[in-house]
Formats: structure tokens, C-alpha cells, sequence
């Protein structure tokens, strides 16, 4: 079974609208939907948003549905000049910007006591990801590159420039790094696909619910396109 972890509402509707056999339960008040789409087995799930969130979502994917892999879309603020609102962001590892325990010597993102900061991502599912999207999708611009997570909603230039320059990321959200770590803790594969919604940093905003529409029109494209493809 392939565990969907999607971020927003109406994205997740759209997924669990079009599959067949299902059925819901609820947990750690989060409802996961299992069933098939594009013939494939499924659970969906929203897990909220945040680390916290993400991370016992993902942990529940694994111990009550055994899950042979993790996807994870939503939005994400674009780090780099050449990725537009709109664009999508496909992972090739993740890394926590919040975790800070420099004081002890550590790098900057390094978890005490743990063997990496970045946890990579699944490589041939990210790279069929991005060829599938480059398929359904090619209004758009598909990136594949680091994913930069943390508890934080970025909206400042400079907080913006510290990440870039510790992290070298292609964007930055909120649930992805915690995803990672799930996933490479339990040695399953995962990816992050992120529609990028904004700049990160205090330049104008977007028509949010324009995009809205258009991010999740791109995603649940490439959720069923890939799916069909396996
Ligand atoms: N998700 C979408 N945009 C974001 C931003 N600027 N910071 C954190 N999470 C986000």
C-alpha cells in the first residue's frame, strides 16, 4: 500500500473522490481513507499542519498500514529566483532548518545523536515523479532539489537569505523534513512534491485561491498519472 500524506483540503477530496473501495478511520484525529485509485492501493490521509503533525501521521501510515513507500504533496515557498509561483519542487532530500543545537557543536540542522541532517529521498521515485509531472504538466516548470522544513511560516527576506545559505534548498514548508526523518527511521522510501504558493519572504502577494486551484489541479494530475504508470 502507498501512503499519501496531502496538505490541503480540497486536494485530498479530489484523490479520495476518484477512489474505489473505500474506506476511513480515524486516528491521532487525523482520518485516513484506504481504497484503490488508478487500481493501486491506497491510504490518504491530511495530517495537519507542522512537524508534529507530519511526523505521527507518517509514523501511523507505517505501524497500522504498512506502507511500502511515502508521498507527500502540498505548497512550499520558492527559495531560488528561477522557481515561480505555480512551479513544482520535487524532493532529493530533506533537511530541518529549525533544529539548532549549535551550542553542543553540532551543525546547524543536525539532530544530536543521528548519522545524517539530510534525509534522502527515494531517487527513482523522485525521478519518475518528475517525468510524469514534466508529462501531465507542461505548463509548468518541474524542479528536483533539497526541501527545507521547519515550524515556521517564512516571510522575511532575511530569514529567507539564512536558509539559502545554510541549507542551499529549492524551497522551504512545513512538513517534509519531519516526513523524512519518519521514513528513515522505519527504512521506507519517500518523496515531497510542493506547488510553489509564494517567495518566502515579503514581496506581493498571490491571488491565493487562484493558485489554490491551479496547484491542486497540478498535483492530483501527477498523483493519478503516476499511479496509472506503475
Ligand atoms: N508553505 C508555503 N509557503 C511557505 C512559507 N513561505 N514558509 C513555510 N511554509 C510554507
Amino acid at each position: 500500500m502507498i501512503g499519501i500524506i496531502g496538505a490541503m483540503e480540497e486536494e485530498v477530496a479530489a484523490l479520495i473522490g476518484e477512489m474505489k473501495e473505500i474506506s476511513s478511520k480515524e486516528k491521532a484525529s487525523m482520518i485516513f481513507y484506504t481504497g484503490k485509485l488508478m487500481d493501486q492501493e491506497v491510504v490518504i490521509v491530511r495530517s495537519g499542519i507542522g512537524k508534529v503533525n507530519a511526523g505521527i501521521c507518517t509514523q501511523i501510515l507505517v505501524d497500522e498500514y504498512q506502507v511500502e513507500s511515502v508521498i507527500n504533496t502540498g505548497i512550499a515557498g520558492s527559495l531560488d529566483p528561477d522557481i515561480n509561483i505555480g512551479d513544482i519542487v520535487i524532493s532529493s532530500d530533506a533537511v530541518q532548518h529549525d533544529m539548532d543545537a549549535t551550542g553542543f557543536g553540532y551543525e546547524k540542522g543536525q539532530i544530536p545523536r543521528m548519522d545524517t541532517k539530510e534525509f534522502t529521498a527515494d531517487r527513482e521515485l523522485g525521478k519518475r515523479m518528475k517525468v510524469v509531472n514534466e508529462e501531465v504538466n507542461p505548463d509548468i516548470q518541474t524542479f528536483m532539489g533539497r526541501i527545507a522544513s521547519g515550524d515556521q511560516f517564512i516571510a522575511d527576506g532575511k530569514i529567507k537569505n539564512d536558509i539559502i545559505e545554510e541549507f542551499q534548498a529549492k524551497c522551504v514548508e512545513m512538513e517534509g523534513g519531519a516526513i523524512a526523518q519518519v521514513a528513515y527511521l522505519n527504512h521506507i522510501p519517500y518523496v515531497i512534491i510542493r506547488a510553489i504558493s509564494d517567495k518566502a519572504d515579503n514581496s506581493a502577494e498571490v491571488d491565493y485561491p487562484t493558485f489554490e486551484k491551479q496547484a491542486i489541479l497540478h498535483v492530483t494530475r501527477l498523483m493519478k498519472a503516476y499511479l496509472k504508470s506503475l
